[in-house]
């Protein structure tokens, strides 16, 4: 079995390092403030939020995990929502109750398996979803924590909501977030978008919850796994090629894991030292696999997109200064913000304090 993993949430073995992280989070949400965790793509949100839910249930707070990417309609975030609030519940005659006294449209089903096991389902009983009922299934958790334990929802992938902008989703969780006695943990991969949502004053969301920003995993620590993981097979790397592999995957905890598991893959039954030279020929094996999709995404981008990715490679500070315009020949001004704002909302580039960058650092090099 490869020792490193990636694609999908991390734990036990796999993940290590954001104590810190992880005990600031639990305790704002046990003193009753609502977060939102701010991060580039991949740095490993989803992984710690399951983390922090380790955590919250030892102390007997119930957490709800919803994932809006899959939602892509308020009937599916209906059921999806129940469902999940539903799988966190000890006590189904009680859920079922007080589903049903709550929320008027929808109809609770009980069936039996096969092998005479209760199995759960709703109904809705409009045709389309109305305001009303999206209201009250928004008071479900609410309602479930009066008659027991603590409840925290967290929402991952938040910046989804915007989808259903004419129910004025946004709005409305946002003045039941106000009303209620619960907690919320919001999170999503795409910053910029989540961003709006929290800093806009315009926003619904604007002032709601405490900001907290993930950095990347720190060198000392990622070293170390390292160190841990080659060793279970046997394998060696020293303290240099720790960093140049760290650097060549841009520092980004995902891509850490994929590089390290692809040089496993090379290593394993034949060499014991990790090399400068299969670091170097495993970061370009890479690319070569993903050259195609890489050379369709590139050409994809507009002209100004294009030349915006060219100088990012280069440097991402002040991107909009006249000094960077000229030395990379951009354009205007209010172009090159609209062509950043392109580059973000489609996943291609990221952004820490005031640094630009390309999102995935292979894609950088093949740039
Ligand atoms: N604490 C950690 N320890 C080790 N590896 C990690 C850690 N956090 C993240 N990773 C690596 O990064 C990958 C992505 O993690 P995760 O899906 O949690 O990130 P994310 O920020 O939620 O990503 P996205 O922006 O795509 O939603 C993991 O599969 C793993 O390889
Ligand atoms: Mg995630």
């Amino acid at each position: 079995m490869n020792p490193f993993s990636y694609g999908t949430i991390v734990k036990n073995e796999h993940f290590y390092d954001r104590q810190e992280e992880c005990s600031r989070i639990v305790s704002t949400l046990s003193n009753g403030n609502n977060i939102v965790l701010f991060a580039p793509r991949r740095y490993g949100k989803t992984s710690l939020v399951f983390k922090v839910i380790e955590e919250l249930e030892s102390q007997d707070i119930v957490c709800v995990y919803f994932d809006f990417m899959p939602v892509f309609s308020v009937e599916t975030f209906i059921i999806n929502y129940v469902e999940a609030i539903k799988k966190k519940q000890s006590n189904l005659q009680n859920f079922i109750q007080t589903l049903a006294g709550v929320v008027r449209n929808i109809r609770p089903k009980l069936t039996f398996d096969i092998s005479g096991n209760p199995e759960f389902g709703i109904e809705l009983l409009e045709t389309s979803v109305s305001a009303q009922t999206l209201s009250e299934v928004l008071d479900l958790p609410e309602k479930l924590a009066q008659s027991g334990k603590r409840i925290v929802v967290i929402f991952d992938e938040f910046q989804e909501i915007t989808k259903f902008d004419k129910y004025n989703f946004e709005s409305l969780l946002r003045s039941k977030i106000q009303q209620q006695n619960l907690n919320y943990l919001f999170l999503g991969s795409r910053t910029h978008l989540l961003n709006d949502m929290f800093n806009n004053k315009k926003r619904a969301f604007y002032n709601s919850a405490s900001h907290i920003q993930l950095n990347t995993l720190p060198k000392e620590e990622t070293i170390s796994y390292l160190h841990r993981q080659f060793s279970t097979s046997g394998i060696t790397i020293d303290r240099e090629n720790a960093l140049l592999l760290i650097e060549e995957a841009g520092d980004i905890p995902y891509y850490i894991q994929l590089l390290a598991a692809e040089v496993w893959q090379y290593m394993i039954n034949s060499e014991f030292v990790v090399t400068t030279e299969v670091i170097k020929l495993c970061s370009n094996k890479i690319i070569e696999l993903k050259q195609d999709y890489y050379f369709e995404l590139f050409d994809r981008q507009s002209v100004l997109q294009k030349k915006l990715l060219k100088a990012l490679v280069t440097n991402g500070e002040n991107v909009f200064s006249s000094d960077y315009i000229k030395r990379f020949r951009l354009s205007a001004t209010s172009s090159v913000q609209k062509a950043i704002v392109v580059l973000m909302d489609n996943g291609l580039i990221d952004k820490t304090m005031n640094n630009y960058f390309i999102s995935d650092p292979f894609f950088r090099r093949y740039i």
